[in-house]
Formats: structure tokens, sequence, C-alpha cells
């Protein structure tokens, strides 16, 4: 007997049932007064709580400097959540529920009192696990991650075995080149174990970035042609229409190459192209992403001339609003050479890779906001419909969408009705709204309780963040000393520099403009 599709049972392959239960315990945020806390942790735990996710008991206690009672905090981080909800209008009845968990702890990071205090509130908790069980989130300046960490170990509420559990999260940046990154985790790990740091990368919670795998490994008809002998390149784009905003300041150290490349983009092409895992474990699959991240090939800065392309904007129009050029922007310098556009040509040296190009772009103030990934297929031979149709027919793709209009799709050839015989390219699209409704947790979410939890998978190993620098670092060495030529400007509104067109014509491929599937 045949099952229709829509009769199979889901859940004989849901993941999460092998999940570990929620135990009762206290997040801590640190730097709870900033945007991050009001935009994205507070609305992430509102909806776990409203999802039933969250442990039977638990608190979160904010941790700034400003003063704040308990009350008025609750009060900001109301109008914040009716603000920046996923799900609207929040509802009072859950959040009055989810509210009477929240505490905040006034107090000055450098100040030993301040965690004794901590230490005394966790301590009101009355439940053991409430205070021994414990996440530690750091949302404060990366200067500061040693300094919280250190003093959290040395007031007794951080231990490297017990009681309970401690994690700490980090946010990015993690680091600012290899040697930074390197000295980092050493603070990190002189007062914590390396399976007690969750670093974030917020990319590795959204659904389609986490669906990667399970497309990959869950189906032996692509995978069987996930290699060198089917695939001809890879484009992986991520495209933002924002400009850099009020964010000028932080952008001037960044620039784009450690803001999305180190992190956000290396992960997805980590995720596309790693072997299979021996198990779903964490270190099973971050040993994959490592052992990807290493077979890339290096680049010496003559390479770096030759398949990177920088970009900086200059003052244009996206979607009909004026934007200014990057120089322009506040807190940057006016001669600055900061990119805010990186394509490039990357080459992986390992068995299943070898000799296909992954060309990879993200950009800020570009046409719009699109993250994708595009598996290009060789060509048929040109003959028989090519060659009789004098066409040029153009090859399968498989287009992964991350963002916006999730989903995947698959293009190939098919015949023009009528008497002639004319092919053309058509899409066979998969959405995962019309699959499965819009419910689309956020990225914060899922690594919210992934860490409450206690399943590093999603988040990433010392190892990783270290190869992932000594890539970026490489690439950032072959600009040294050298300013942006007039070839890597590129208007507000406009796909980019000249020359990352260049970098593909070079070897006969062009950029294919993101799909937007509605
Ligand atoms: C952040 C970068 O990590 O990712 C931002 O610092 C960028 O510059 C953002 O805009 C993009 O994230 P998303 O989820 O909007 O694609």
């Amino acid at each position: 007997m045949s099952l229709p599709d829509s009769q199979i049972d889901p859940t004989i392959c849901r993941l999460s049932e092998s999940r570990k239960p929620a135990e009762p315990c206290t997040i801590v945020i640190f730097g709870a007064s900033g945007d991050l806390t009001a935009r994205k942790l507070i609305p992430a735990l509102y909806h776990l709580f409203k999802e039933k996710q969250m442990p039977p008991s638990f608190r979160v206690v904010g941790f700034a400097r400003r003063e704040k009672t308990d009350d008025s905090w609750r009060t900001e981080l109301r109008a914040a959540l009716d603000q920046f909800s996923r799900t609207k209008p929040v509802e009072d009845a859950v959040w009055n529920e989810f509210a009477k968990n929240i505490f905040y702890c006034m107090g000055d990071m450098t100040d030993t009192a301040a965690y004794t205090k901590l230490e005394q509130l966790l301590t009101s908790f009355g439940q053991t696990a409430l205070r021994e069980n414990l996440l530690f989130y750091l949302a404060t300046s990366p200067s500061q991650f040693g300094e919280v960490v250190e003093q959290l170990h040395s007031s007794q509420l951080l231990h490297k075995d017990g009681p309970g559990w401690q994690r700490v999260v980090v946010e990015k940046p993690f680091g600012h080149d290899l040697e930074s990154a390197m000295a980092l985790n050493t603070e990190l790990t002189r007062f914590a174990r390396e399976r007690q740091v969750f670093r974030i990368d917020h990319y590795l919670g959204k659904e389609t970035v986490q669906n990667i795998l399970m497309f990959r490994f869950s189906n032996s008809i692509f995978e069987r042609l996930w290699n060198r002998d089917s695939v001809d390149h890879v484009q992986i784009t991520v495209s933002e229409k924002i400009g850099v905003g009020g964010r000028g300041g932080y952008y001037e150290e960044a620039g784009a190459m450690r803001d999305m490349v180190q992190n956000h983009i290396l992960q997805v092409l980590s995720l596309v192209t790693m072997e299979p895992p021996v198990s779903l474990e964490a270190e099973a699959v971050r040993d994959e992403k490592v052992k990807l991240l290493k077979s890339i090939r290096a680049m010496s800065p003559d390479d770096v001339a030759k398949q990177v392309v920088r970009g900086q904007y200059f003052a244009g129009a996206v979607g009909g609003e004026a934007r200014p050029g990057y120089r322009q922007e506040a807190k940057v310098r006016p001669d600055s050479n900061v990119e805010t556009y990186v394509a490039m040509k990357l080459l992986i040296d390992n068995w299943r890779w070898s000799g296909v190009p992954f060309y990879v772009r993200t950009g800020k103030n570009l046409p719009m906001s699109a993250s994708e990934v595009r598996i290009q297929f060789r060509p048929t031979p040109n003959v028989l419909f090519a060659a009789q149709c004098g066409q040029k027919l153009g090859a399968n793709a498989l287009t992964l969408r991350l963002q916006p209009n999730e989903g995947i799709s698959l293009r190939f050839n098919g015949k023009v009705p009528g008497t002639s015989l004319a092919v053309r390219p058509v899409r066979m699209h998969f959405s995962y709204d019309s699959e499965f409704g819009a419910y689309t947790p956020e990225a914060y979410e899922r690594l919210l309780l992934e860490a409450i939890v206690g399943d590093a998978t999603l988040f990433i190993r010392r190892d990783e963040v270290e190869t992932a620098w000594q890539i970026v670092d490489s690439i950032r060495k072959g600009w040294e000393g050298k300013a942006l030529s007039n070839r890597e400007f590129y208007s507000a509104g406009t796909w980019g520099p000249v020359a990352s067109d260049d970098l593909l014509a070079l070897s006969g491929h062009a950029w294919h403009e993101p799909l937007m599937v509605t």
C-alpha cells in the first residue's frame, strides 16, 4: 500500500524529539539597555514562552548600569515588544505571565560589588536550579567580554565544572582578526571550558540556513549531483538594501569582509559544501565545517588582486529613495577605503570540489535585500536542441532562497508549446510559506533555545572562528596600503562595482539576480 504524501507522519523524522529537556535556569543579559535586548532577545524569549518552549521555571535578569527598577524595565521592554514583536498584537495575558519572570540588576560590569548583588538576586529566587543553571548572554561591547567572564568566575557564578551548568553566549564581532580572536578565546577559556562558550552567528538560527543540511542529506537525487562532476559553479549572494546608516563608527572598523564574510557567508558556504557528518552531534557537524574551511585555498596578495573585488557605494538611490555616499555617512572618514561590498572567487581544494569556482558577494545599498545560494550545473553538450534551434541553452540551476520568500527553485528547460522547436527555461518552485504556513520563528528564538538546552551545533567552535579569520586576514592583507580604484566604486542602488562583473566574465560566467518568487 502506498501512502499519499500528505499522510506521511512528519513526526517520524522530527529531530527535535532527541533534544534534551530545557531545565529550569536563569538567563542573565549583560548590556541589557542595548538595542539587541529590546529588538531581538526579549521578543525571542517572549515567543519561546508563548510557544511553551521555555523551561518549567526560569528567570530573565537584565544587568546594566542605568538606574531602573524591575517594573520600569518591564514597562520599557513591553513598549519595545509592541514595536519589534514578529506577532502582533502582543498578547497581554501571555506578556503579564512572562513579565513576572523578568528582573533588573543595576551594576557596573567592572565592579566586583555588582556581581555580589547579582548573586544575591539569584539566591532570592529560591530554587537551586535558578541559582546554579545560568545562561550568561554577553550583549556588550566585545572589549568587555573578558572582564565580565573573569568577574563571573571570581564571584563564583561561573564554574568550569558545576554545580549546575553555566554557559556564556558571545555576540559578534568575535575579534577583528585571527590574533585578537585567539586572544579572546584564550581569555574566555581561562574561566570557562570551550563547551561552555556559545559563539553566536545569527545566520545559523535562520530556518532556511538550517535546512541546507536537511535538504542535502535527506534527498538522494541532489546529493548525487553535489560535486565537481555535475556542478559548474556556485553563486552565493547576500545583498542588502540598507546602507550603513547609524553604524558608521562600527563599520569603519569592520567593513563588509569582517561584518558579513568572516561569519555569515563562510558559514553558509561551509554548510553548502561540507561532507556529511558522522552524526548530528554538535562536534560531528562542526568537525566537518572546520575541515571544509581548512580546504578553502589560501590567497596570496597577487591572488587577491585577481580573485577579490572590493567596492564602496557613492550617493545614489535605492528603490527611489536617495542615499548618501558611504564617505558622507556619520562617523565615516571622508577618505575612507572601507569596503561596503565584496565579491570573490573562492576555490576549495578537496576531492569533491576541486576546480569548481565559488563566487560569493555581499554589499550594502544594493537594489534588493535577498540571500540565496545558486548551484549552477554543467551545461549539456551543444548538440540536439541547442544546435538545432540555434539557441544557447541555459543550464540547470538549483536555487536555495534563504530570505525573503524562503524556498527552493529548480530551473530546467522545457519546450515552448506549438509547432516550433523552441526551448525555454522554466522553474519548479517550493515555497516555505505555501507549504508550511507563514510561521517562521526568528533566528534568536532558535539560538536561545539551543543555548538553554545546551546544544552547541548552531554555534561556532573555537577552531571554526579562528580558521574563518585566517581566510579573511589573508585577503585583507592583499588590500593593505591600496586605495580603492575608480572601478571599485558603485552607485547606491546598483549591483556593485563593474569590477565584480569582470571577475566572473573572466571565467565565462555572470552573476544571476536573486530570484524574487512571491
Ligand atoms: C549583521 C551585520 O551581522 O547581519 C549587519 O552586522 C547586517 O551589517 C546583518 O545588516 C544582516 O542580517 P540579516 O538577518 O538581516 O540578513
